[in-house]
């Protein structure tokens, strides 16, 4: 297999095509959702990701469909606007989920749309980058205990599934923009780039501080947990569902499974780098003696 030269329009058609042929077609609203016990209600209920999933998926799918509206390149406009319909349904699929188990959530307005749709792209891909790594790792231990419904796991799997696409698609088509930009401004790019990836991170380190300081958090082998409000059901019992995790083993689970949910598609196209460079380096660090270690499923 031969290497195609970042930049070029047969780089472009590869990560648009990747995209869009492995896009599974279905609708939100055809989705059959599974009767649930009490204690299956309670545990989904007790997640504490419903208000920010509900805004954030939202948010993003009109930050996505804005730019897959201008996008004036047909062979990007359809990924893009493809991606976009994909974030939309997540969005959809949210809702439908938060009122089928009778979730509450907090109201929001309607998102706005980007006065910068490339940048804002950028920097949503971005944080979507940091924040499926660690999904894909969370994901899997979800998945493992078997705490939750099995429709209900097979359908998040599919969405994370879709997010690990969106991600190889975000740092190729960065990198396409960026190898297409003029030499000479190829640096102010970078240094862009570098400050959004920057507040992105940012962003969700003052994220993880309010919520371990606002809740009473404490740490435990590595890990802040929330200990106070209606989580309490959820931390309480989840030591005994899902295992102690030491955080060596928490991130060389989200490592291997960052690299599993990447493996399916082409390897000619550009991975996500970043956080995963950090994190292996981070290991390299990290004490060996982690008494409890994640097992193997
Ligand atoms: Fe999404
Ligand atoms: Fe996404």
């Amino acid at each position: 297999m031969e290497a195609v030269r970042i930049g070029s329009e047969e780089h472009a058609r590869l990560f648009c095509r990747t995209f869009v042929e492995t896009h599974r077609p279905f609708r939100a609203q055809d989705i059959v959702w599974p009767q649930l016990d009490e204690e299956q209600l309670a545990r989904l209920k007790g997640l504490p990701v419903w208000d920010e999933a509900a805004r954030t998926e939202a948010a993003t799918a009109v930050k996505v469909q804005t730019l897959g509206n201008e996008e004036t390149d047909p062979v990007l406009k359809e990924a893009i606007a493809l991606q976009g319909y994909e974030e939309g349904r997540h969005a959809e699929i949210i809702a439908l989920l938060t009122k089928t188990y009778g979730i509450p959530t907090a109201p929001f307005g309607s998102p706005e749309k980007p006065k910068n749709p490339t940048w804002t792209f950028l920097r949503t891909g971005y944080g979507e980058c940091l924040d499926s790594f660690f999904a894909f790792g969370l994901f899997d231990i979800g998945r493992r205990s078997e705490f939750f419904h099995q429709d209900l796991i097979a359908l998040f799997d599919q969405i994370m599934q879709e997010e690990a696409r969106h991600i190889l698609f975000i740092v190729n088509w960065a990198a396409y923009l960026r190898a297409r930009s003029p030499l000479p401004l190829r640096p102010v790019f970078d240094a862009r780039r570098a400050w959004n990836i920057a507040a992105q991170a940012f962003d969700r380190v003052k994220g993880a501080l309010q919520m371990a300081g606002g809740n009473g958090g404490e740490e435990k082998d590595g890990s802040k947990e929330k200990a106070k409000g209606t989580q309490d059901g959820f931390t309480l019992k989840s030591h005994a569902v899902f295992g102690d995790f030491t955080l060596r083993s928490f991130l060389e689970l989200c490592v291997a499974e960052n690299e599993r949910r990447l493996s399916p598609y082409d390897p000619r196209l550009l991975r996500p780098a970043l956080v995963p460079g950090v994190v292996k380096l981070l290991l390299k660090f990290l004490p060996r003696n982690g008494r409890r270690r994640a097992a193997a499923s």
